[in-house]
């Protein structure tokens, strides 16, 4: 394979490190952008290249050739309401990221999005539906895909694919505190010997998707013929009380759920993704189960112990 330069933004948070590292390990030469406002530099422990410290929203480096960009660097707390900050880093830096590309021949650029675009829409969730977010952090990545949709139709020559990444779970997490994955947060409370707690009364289904499929996703974004917007998932939705029960079986115990109250006015209750057009632009279809993942990382998380 031809060794290519790529460029990760976010690259020391969890999804933008999993990818530079899957990058480095095919050969690549990769360059990491990341301002460390919300990762810690361990997650790069190993990693081979260039790390630019450096806020995109202000700074984008100039004259430097990438054969394509991986944007993953976002204000990705869905809790924050800061409205305005949300809209710039989000979305007036990924304008920066756009321009950026477009001003140094750059053809290729693939960036996260989300499932909250879709807010309370029908599982399962198409690419198609009117996006309803139900936060700034949904509106933000909306408002990404309309700019992303423009972009493209003014700039023929490129290709730019966002991936409308569900609920991602997996190593490389560690530093997201309160945000992590409940998968994460409940190995945690489990392996302290404290009951997992969740909300009343653990039904709601989310759509969990394995690192190394979101990792894929991006690869095979790699190789999509023409821009879009496509979801990045298992394609099956899940409820925490299966979560619960699959980390107990890994994790060789048997506590029972705390059910709690749900604070939150916009919680979705299911997510589930269509995976027809991804499969059909980019050739994406995931290659783990719920069962799967969490064996596989309660295997990783149990080995950092
Ligand atoms: N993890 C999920 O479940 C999930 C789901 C849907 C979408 N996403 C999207 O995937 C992308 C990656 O998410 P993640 O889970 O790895 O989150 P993360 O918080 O671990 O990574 C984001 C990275 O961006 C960096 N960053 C933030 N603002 C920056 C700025 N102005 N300039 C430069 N770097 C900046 C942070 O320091 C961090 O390293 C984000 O765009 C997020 O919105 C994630």
């Amino acid at each position: 394979m031809d060794k290519k330069k790529y460029l990760v933004t976010g690259g020391a948070g969890f999804i933008g490190s999993n990818i530079a590292f899957e990058l480095q390990k095919q050969g690549h030469e990769v360059t990491i952008m990341d301002d460390f406002s919300a990762s810690n530099f361990k997650n790069l422990l190993g990693f081979k290249g260039d790390v630019i410290a450096a806020d995109i929203f202000k700074f984008m480096p100039e004259d430097v050739y990438f054969d394509a960009i991986f944007h993953e660097a976002a204000i990705t707390d869905t809790t924050v309401h800061d409205q305005k900050r949300m809209m710039e880093i989000n979305v007036e830096a990924f304008k920066n990221v756009l321009c950026f590309a477009a001003a140094n021949e750059i053809k290729r650029v693939v960036y996260a999005s989300s499932a909250g675009t879709y807010g309370q829409n029908p599982c399962p969730m198409t690419e198609s539906q009117t996006p309803m977010p139900e936060n700034i952090y949904g509106f933000s990545k909306a408002v990404m895909d309309n700019v992303a949709r423009d972009f493209a139709a003014d700039h023929r020559d490129m290709v730019i694919v966002g991936l409308r990444y569900f609920n991602v779970y997996g190593p490389g997490e560690y530093y997201k505190g309160h945000i992590a994955s409940m998968m994460y947060q409940l190995y945690n409370q489990m392996s302290s010997g404290k009951r997992p707690r969740i909300f009343k009364m653990g039904e709601q289904m989310r759509d969990f998707v394995y690192i190394k499929d979101i990792v894929k996703a991006n690869m095979c974004a790699l190789a999509a013929k023409e821009s879009c917007v496509v979801n990045a998932a298992s394609g099956k939705a899940r409820s925490y009380n299966d979560v619960i029960a699959l980390l107990n079986k890994n994790m060789g115990l048997k506590l029972e759920p705390e059910y709690i109250d749900n604070p939150y006015p916009f919680f979705q209750l299911k997510t589930e993704a269509d995976l027809t057009l991804a499969k059909e632009k980019t050739g994406y279809a995931p290659d783990y189960t719920l069962e799967k993942g969490i064996a596989e990382y309660v295997e990783v998380l149990n080995k950092r112990k």
